[in-house]
């Protein structure tokens, strides 16, 4: 009897990505790396691993993402470590230990990679997911916020994302922050009684919290509390008041949402997200905000930041929706050579062309015209490359447009030239 060996599968909430999606991913990579290099923004690349502190600190204590979601494990040196829930304050993280303060000025650093979140998966949401970020590190000036809005609005743009909402609130600073916690607070215990378990709770310990709550009943309630923006002290009024005037000045539109508190505990003054309406439940593609004080809560300098994550596969489903994203992944050429005589000056053409850059596919068995011909259409090859006796002995190949049928002869040393015009 044969023992059935059970496949092993990727883990719940984590998942492959193939080709040909692989490609439309690195095409929206690369647009990122081109947008992000206009406005002068560098590439930062920090560990997955971070001492588990760092988040605790930072992203804070009462938080989804510190106590529920985080991958968190003793080393075997009994370090606490976690897989990184997000990537802001690894930058910073890194800004500091790297004194990139001396440097003076400010700092544009952005980044690409996977995240980690324990959270339950469904569609749009994974436990590895992906993100495209910035971070300015160094400047409070509001102009600031808003041309990082402008360059997010214009990399959404280049990937075919149109239909969207920027949401953008103010969550204050640490001086005007708790008289309005206050007068939350009270209105809350009016309230609290008929919020859900976990909003009771946040009444103690992190009553803006509430304002990020996501159970349906709890929202008429929530919708009714005070807002944020009524208790802003002058100065990030101000603030406020001056990154929606150049918002407009920019042409970018906003709506302002002032219950959008964001997940996380670092933001200070502007948050904002980005929604898209083809996404369903979870909705939305990007998030961040102002974090003035973040550098400070994990030992560094006093340095005001202001960034955005967008969540990479969130805006690939919703680049596919918009249906403008195109990569190109197929093959240029398919060398079919038949006769041994012809698979050594087929290898030499296949490395010629390879080296000019243009994609190509060769077999090594010897096979017949045909089943040749039946691979180079399953690989989707723009032209197939014939090399035979005939071809051989007059020194000239037949090229063959797969799309058109159309087909030529050409001397070997032409043909890289022609494919790289034709593709
Ligand atoms: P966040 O709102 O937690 O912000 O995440 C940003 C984006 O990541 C979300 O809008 C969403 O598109 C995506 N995302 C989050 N969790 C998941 C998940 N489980 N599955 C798929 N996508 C997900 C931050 O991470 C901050 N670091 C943003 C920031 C940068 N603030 C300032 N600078």
């Amino acid at each position: 009897m044969s023992i059935r060996i059970e496949p092993i599968r990727s883990v719940k909430g984590t998942r492959d990505l193939l080709p040909p999606d692989t490609a439309l991913w690195r095409r929206v990579e690369e647009e990122a790396h081109r947008v992000f290099t206009a406005y002068h923004f560098r590439e930062i690349r920090t560990p997955v691993l971070e001492e588990t502190a760092l988040f605790a600190r930072s992203v804070g204590t009462d938080t989804d993402i510190v106590t529920k979601e985080m991958y968190t494990f003793r080393d075997r040196d009994e370090e606490l470590l976690t897989l990184r829930p997000e990537a802001t304050a690894s930058v910073v993280r890194a800004y500091i230990e790297h004194s990139l303060y001396n440097q003076g000025g400010i700092h544009k650093l952005y980044y690409i990679g996977p995240m980690f979140r324990r959270e339950r998966p469904q569609k749009g949401r994974y436990r590895q997911f992906y993100q495209i970020g910035a971070e300015v590190l160094g400047s409070d000036h509001p102009a600031l916020d808003a041309e990082v809005l402008e360059m997010l609005a214009l990399f959404l743009e280049h990937v075919g994302i149109k239909e969207y909402r920027l949401l953008i609130n103010s969550v204050g600073c640490p001086q005007c922050r708790p008289g309005y916690v206050e007068h939350l607070r009270r209105a809350l215990e009016g309230v609290k009684s008929s919020l859900c378990e976990d909003c009771q709770r946040r009444t103690e310990t992190n009553p803006l919290r509430v304002l990020d709550c996501k159970v349906e009943a709890d929202q008429p309630i929530i919708d009714k509390l005070p807002h944020f923006l009524d208790y802003l002290g002058p100065e990030c009024r101000q603030h406020f008041e001056r990154v929606t005037s150049e918002l407009q000045a920019r042409g970018l539109a906003y709506q302002v949402a002032p219950r959008l508190v964001r997940g996380l505990d670092y933001y200070t003054r502007t948050t904002f997200e980005i929604t898209s309406g083809v996404l369903g439940a979870q909705n939305a593609i990007a998030g961040g905000g102002r974090y003035d004080g973040l550098s400070e809560i994990i030992g560094g300098p006093p340095t005001p930041g202001f960034g955005f994550s967008i969540g990479q596969d969130r805006l690939m489903m919703a680049a596919e929706a918009a249906g403008e994203l195109k990569a190109a992944d197929s093959l240029g050429a398919y060398v079919v050579w038949m006769g041994d005589a012809a698979l050594e000056p087929a290898r030499q053409l296949t490395r010629d062309l390879r080296r000019g850059g243009v994609s190509v596919e060769i077999g090594y068995e010897p096979v017949k015209l045909k089943k040749s011909m039946g691979l180079a259409n399953r690989y989707q090859a723009r032209y197939a490359i014939i090399i035979g006796e005939s071809e051989l002995s007059r020194g000239r190949y037949q090229v063959k447009d797969m799309t058109s049928g159309e087909q030529q002869e050409m001397e070997p040393g032409t043909i890289a030239a022609y494919l790289k015009e034709k593709l």
